[in-house]
């Protein structure tokens, strides 16, 4: 199987020039003007940026959570990814209190196997470490998991305390493993959870307003903290607010390696899309919730300065009719989570480049080269190079549409961003050489997406 792109301009984090592409198999293997190569396929990109595909290192499918399941598999999952020109996710196994961790590796390979159409990876959640159990963090890095995600928040389900979160550190500090974390005060936000359902505060809404700001701050700021104690580098994931990410800031100003994510939803949607009659709210309800809007400009800014390196969706979708409803009487039983796999580059683009707040090259970087790269996959993926898999989106810049549940290929029945108008899209994903979308048309195949056995940390990226 080979591939010809002809006539494209091909943007990366560093680059951005006119030429051709051709990938034997799964590899690209030239790169040059006007190649005269026989290929089976032949695209024309004429007046298309041709992009390595994107990196979604936080996604969450077929995950058990909130007394249901998310609702995309790695199937509808992976293929909604897809549409959007993803081609590479890393998702969550989560290791069951009192188990080991390769059981929960097992269970996730399994729920991935013969469903996926792009590549994956895992993080491993990490919920209890005793001394007895450390080799598991050993175990995983060895196949390629060298990521954990740990939990401030959520006591009782998946949070840890400092020892666990500090000797989890100490031991990626030797093995060159990222520790992720889930940085908001849970055992604090609780309180003010319990107070909130007390006074009879039971809809949606309260679930953003029992989480303050200050209530990551002080998460992050503690991570941080445990991480320069242990020597280890440190990844705040969906970070949601001005006070986590003067947090970050600091720490990066004082050369710490500390870094971060932020996730769409953040940078689009704010406290004032929520306040809707009804239950509606209960769409927008996820961890951290949504803030007041000026957040939003810190973020870009963020962004821009490169304190946030990574935008990621933490894709955790819950259908509104039965799965959100669970919550209809209050707000704590409302499962957690929203869907965005399918939009990151397109939100990205429009609300990024469009309204020149990042250049294309930061866009790539953003979505595609710094994941890659902060977790082991890089040059493999996020980049156009000589020897890199064929992992390839042809991006019309000038492709307009419409967000909404009525089009996504997402297996959920509301969208976040209903009627956002966009500019620029995917028009062809080309996954391991193989093109799997086409005009808006899936040519996958079940099951074909690989398991990406992913490096540990780089330690220089960021
Ligand atoms: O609300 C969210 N974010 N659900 C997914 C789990 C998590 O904390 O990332
Ligand atoms: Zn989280
Ligand atoms: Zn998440």
């Amino acid at each position: 199987m080979s591939t010809l792109i002809k006539n494209g301009r091909i943007i990366t984090a560093e680059q951005d020039y006119y030429g051709d592409i051709f990938c034997q198999d799964d590899k690209i293997t030239t790169i040059g003007e006007k190649l005269n190569i026989h290929a089976d396929t032949v695209i024309d990109a004429k007046d298309k940026y041709v992009i390595p595909g994107g990196v979604d290192v936080h996604t969450h499918l077929d995950m058990p959570f909130g007394g249901t399941t998310s609702c995309d598999d790695f199937e509808s999952g992976t293929r909604a990814a897809a549409f959007g020109g993803t081609t590479s996710l890393i998702d969550f196994a989560i290791q069951a209190k009192g188990t080991r961790m390769r059981d929960a590796l097992d269970t996730w390979w399994g729920k991935a196997e013969g469903k996926a159409t792009i590549d994956y990876g895992f993080h491993m959640i990490v919920t209890d470490l005793p001394d007895a159990h450390m080799e598991d963090l050993n175990d995983m890095v060895r196949e390629g998991v060298t990521s954990f995600k740990l939990f401030m928040a959520y006591p009782d389900v998946l949070m840890v305390d400092d020892v666990t979160i500090f000797k989890t550190l100490k031991h990626t500090s030797t093995t060159g493993a990222l520790v992720c974390m889930h940085a908001e005060n849970g055992n604090v936000i609780d309180h003010i959870v319990q107070k909130t359902l007390a006074e009879g505060k039971t809809a949606p809404i309260y679930h953003a307003l029992s989480r303050p700001t200050t209530a990551e701050g002080e998460a992050v700021n503690r991570a941080i903290a445990l991480s320069e104690m242990a020597g280890a580098p440190l990844y705040i994931v969906h970070l949601s607010s001005n006070d986590a990410l003067e947090k970050v800031a600091e720490a990066r100003d004082r050369g710490l390696p500390t870094y971060a994510e932020t996730c769409p939803q953040y940078l689009f949607l704010s406290l004032d899309d929520m306040g809707k009659p009804g239950f509606e709210d209960a769409k927008l309800v996820f961890t951290p919730p949504l803030r007041e809007k000026w957040h939003q400009d810190k973020l870009w800014a963020g962004l821009q300065k490169n304190t946030l390196q990574v935008v990621s969706t933490d894709h955790c979708p819950f259908c509104f009719k039965d799965q959100k409803e669970l919550g209809i009487d209050d707000f704590t039983k409302i499962p957690n989570g929203g869907p965005g796999i399918e939009h990151r580059l397109q939100l990205l683009f429009d609300g990024g480049v469009n309204e020149e707040r990042i250049s294309v090259n930061r866009w790539v970087e953003l979505c595609s080269a710094t994941p890659a790269k902060m977790f082991g996959m890089y040059p493999r993926k996020g980049t156009i190079a000589v020897g890199s898999d064929a992992d390839i989106v042809i991006w019309d810049p000038l492709a307009e549409h419409t967000l909404s549940a009525s089009t996504h290929h997402m297996h959920v029945d509301y969208s976040m961003f209903e009627g956002q108008k966009i500019k620029g899209n995917a028009e062809t994903v080309i996954s391991q050489g193989e093109v799997i979308i086409n005009n808006n048309e899936f040519h996958g195949s079940l099951g074909r997406g690989r398991f990406i056995r992913r490096d540990a940390y780089g330690g220089a990226w960021g």
